[in-house]
């Protein structure tokens, strides 16, 4: 079998040794992949940035501060629209979302996986390409900032937006983040992280109160978005539209000016998310910068501003730096030189990049008598059952979502709509013919075999139950098959509220067809279409298990190129797959939401949550199967002098094919109230058989460090136990 990996891998693998430069007052030290981006000097941008402040009047600045442009409106079939001022040559800023590709929704873009699926590749420089590939797409559209970079964490793993997120580790999400930023402002694009902060489930999603205690809030929640900030410089910070702890998080002043702007020393600017404002000059005082209106919020409009100016509760000064953070970003990044123009797109070049994506990111998650990859030659009948295999794959709803090129709308998805007019969650490409389904590319790879679709063909309720009859149908065609794959997917999106529960409820029966198929063929493989963790009933009677996210346009082929060993998996869960909803840390006493979250649990969230709580989960955090093996020994950790540590290891390839393991450092921090372990650092390593590597993980002294309430500060806590690990709780490797 060859190895097939995406060049970023290889790379991390040439470089398999994390470097981390000392920064005095930056303890929080996280090397990006590559020097954080800085078209024009820091200094320069802001001396220019003042003195472009400085020529404006009133009326120009105040249009700069507030979008009051409906999304209908917007040009291009953006999200949101700055106007330049000409005369001092400052060009128009046009917003779009960018989770998963443009969402303009008058302009084709290319469907990338769901950032789930990214975070699971855990390769950092798959996450700088992706931010890069986004944001060429952006710019050829005429879009001068991007509004992906989601990272509200997994707490709630029902949550309806997990799927934008990057899993439910700060370290993880934080690190891919950062790579996401840089790729994307190496473009020339600005980028976002939201949602600042707290934002983690859809429930009350206008105005719940997420109740976070300061520790929780420091070592769990923010940190993500500090790594992201302090290491590649976000242009903008989003902030979210929830409470945090009674205030509004657009009007919080601990959120945004303490810890954002004072303690990370963050330079760019905070704005709304959309319709998120609720206030003038306690907003603007707390640190927000711009307004997106949604058409009744209005409170950074010019007469709203105007009025607060003249009443004395905002000052001009603070209004100039509102600019002035704008206009250095803009500096800063080479928008404001080199605005976007349109071009033409590179469709099936990003293509073949969002098939590598979602190659790196499946999870093998069960191979019983390496029931995988299947043997072309050895196979003459193969069933390809349910998921709408022989039509499309699924990918999230909502902001989070690509349009359909064919016709630019959210309802123009092939037919398969999901939930809302707003929600397309089917993606299919029939103009540009790159969308090759599931089944076709199966039987693209096995041309010989019979290869037969059974299921729900309906595209008009592609979420209905299956019919007993439908079940019956799929049954007898698995039993006369070779083997059976069925697809099971468990749809998502913005606005579509929580999930209920982990089952896989809709449609309600598909665990009754796993079921029905796995009785009828022993060797039923299932492929998991989803972006949050699903319950797996029939998980001991099914041979093997693909966690394949919403892998994107490129999908239907890499499922294929990972059942045929084409392509050997290696990408590693970013979120625990419980055995029941009543494991979660959220479910309570019956499942209910709470409208205003108290984070109770404390620092015990996802794994941590299982680890300190005894809790065997169905698949851990960090776990993950390939088709060959990874060997691990001789650990030595040194402790460095400037306390941070050196953790050195062999992984060696001992089975027979090429593949690629994500050794991963936790630490077990010796002070009251921390779990068991948290991630410290991982590396990507790609081997061939036979081969080992010494990797060197360096772990700085604040990934050592607690947050002490008492002195409100950090706290370095020398002493913890490192572990080494395939998983969260597959440690190979102890050391203190
Ligand atoms: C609201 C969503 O929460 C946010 O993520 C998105 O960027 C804006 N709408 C703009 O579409």
């Amino acid at each position: 079998m060859q190895m097939k990996l995406w060049p970023a891998v290889a790379l991390a693998t040439a470089v398999c040794v994390a470097a981390h430069a000392e920064v005095p007052d930056f303890p929080l030290d996280f090397s990006l992949t590559s020097t954080a981006v800085n078209a024009f000097g820091a200094a320069a941008a802001h001396q220019r940035a003042g003195s472009l402040v400085s020529k404006m009047t009133l009326d120009e600045k105040l249009q700069f501060i507030h979008s009051e442009y409906a999304m209908s409106s917007v040009p291009g079939g953006g999200a949101g629209y700055i106007q330049g001022v000409s005369r001092l040559n400052i060009p128009d800023l046009n917003m779009v979302d960018s989770a998963t590709g443009s969402g303009s929704t008058s302009q084709a873009s290319t469907t990338f996986p769901a950032t789930i699926a990214l975070a699971a590749s855990w390769d950092r420089r798959l996450s700088t390409e992706f931010g890069k590939q986004v944001a060429i797409q952006l710019r050829a559209q005429g879009f001068a900032m991007g509004l992906g970079g989601g990272t509200n964490l997994a707490r709630e793993p029902r949550g309806g937006r997990l799927f934008e997120y990057l899993g439910e580790d700060p370290v993880l999400a934080g690190e891919m983040l950062a790579e996401r930023t840089d790729g994307t402002q190496r473009q020339k694009v600005i980028a976002t992280i939201k949602h600042y902060a707290g934002n983690e489930q859809e429930h009350n999603r206008g105005g719940g109160n997420s109740q976070i205690d300061e520790r929780t809030l420091r070592e769990i929640y923010l940190l993500p978005f500090e790594i992201a900030a302090r290491s590649a410089q976000p242009g903008n910070v989003m902030c979210s539209y929830n409470r945090l702890n009674g205030d509004y998080a657009c009007e919080n002043a601990h959120l945004l000016n303490d810890v954002l702007k004072n303690d990370w020393r963050f330079e760019g600017q905070v704005q709304s998310d959309w319709g998120a404002a609720h206030s003038t000059a306690k907003a603007i005082n707390a640190g927000l910068d711009e307004e997106e209106d949604v058409g009744s919020t209005v409170y950074l409009t010019p007469a709203a501003v105007k009025q607060a100016i003249a009443n004395g509760s905002v000052s001009t000064a603070r209004l100039d730096d509102m600019v002035r953070r704008k206009l250095y970003v803009m500096i800063r990044t080479g928008v404001m030189d080199d605005p976007p123009k349109a071009s033409t797109i590179d469709f099936a070049g990003a293509n073949v990049f969002t098939q590598a994506v979602a190659e790196q990111s499946m999870v093998l998650l069960k191979n019983d008598n390496n029931q995988l990859p299947l043997s072309a030659a050895s196979l003459s009948r193969i069933a390809v059952i349910g998921g709408h295999a022989d039509a499309a794959v699924l990918t999230g709803g909502g902001s989070g979502n690509t349009r359909d090129p064919v016709t630019g709308s959210f309802a123009g998805c092939g037919g398969l709509t999901f939930g809302t007019s707003t929600g397309c969650s089917w993606w299919t490409n029939p103009w540009l013919k790159l969308n090759v389904p599931i089944v076709s590319a199966i039987h693209a790879l096995a041309p010989a075999a019979q290869v037969s679709f059974a299921g729900n063909s309906d595209q008009q309720t592609p979420f209905r139950a299956y019919t007993q009859q439908e079940i019956d149908q799929a049954a007898a065609l698995a039993g006369r098959s070779d083997v059976a794959v069925v697809v099971v997917a468990q749809p998502a999106g913005e606005d579509f509220g929580d999930l209920q529960s982990l089952s896989l409820a809709n449609p309600s029966n598909q665990d009754a067809l796993v079921e029905a198929v796995a009785n009828a063929n022993p060797r039923t493989i299932v492929i998991v279409e989803s972006g949050n963790p699903v319950l797996m009933p029939w998980k001991d009677r099914v041979a093997a298990i693909v966690e394949a996210w919403y892998p994107g346009e490129g999908g239907g082929k890499a499922i294929a190129d990972v059942l045929f060993g084409k392509v050997n998996p290696s990408g590693k869960l970013p979120v625990t797959f419980p055995m029941h909803d009543q494991d979660t840390p959220t479910w309570g006493q019956n499942g209910a939401f709470e409208p205003d979250p108290v984070y109770a649990e404390k620092l015990d969230m996802g794994y941590r949550w299982y680890d300190a709580k005894n809790i065997a989960p169905m698949f851990e955090f960090g776990y993950g199967l390939s088709y060959t093996h990874f060997a691990y020994s001789g650990l030595s950790v040194i402790h460095r002098p400037d306390g941070a540590i050196d953790v050195l290891f062999n992984v060696r390839n001992d089975g027979r094919v090429a593949g690629a393991e994500v050794p991963q450092v936790y630490l077990g921090v010796p002070y009251s109230g921390e779990p068991p372990r948290r991630l410290v650092g991982w590396e990507k390593v790609g081997l061939n058989p036979g081969e080992a590597r010494r990797v060197r993980i360096t772990i700085p002294q604040r990934m050592q460090s607690v947050w002490d309430t008492s002195r409100n500060n950090w706290r370095y806590v020398p002493g913890g136990t490192v572990y080494v690990g395939a998983s969260s709780r597959d440690i190979r490797l102890q050391g203190s």
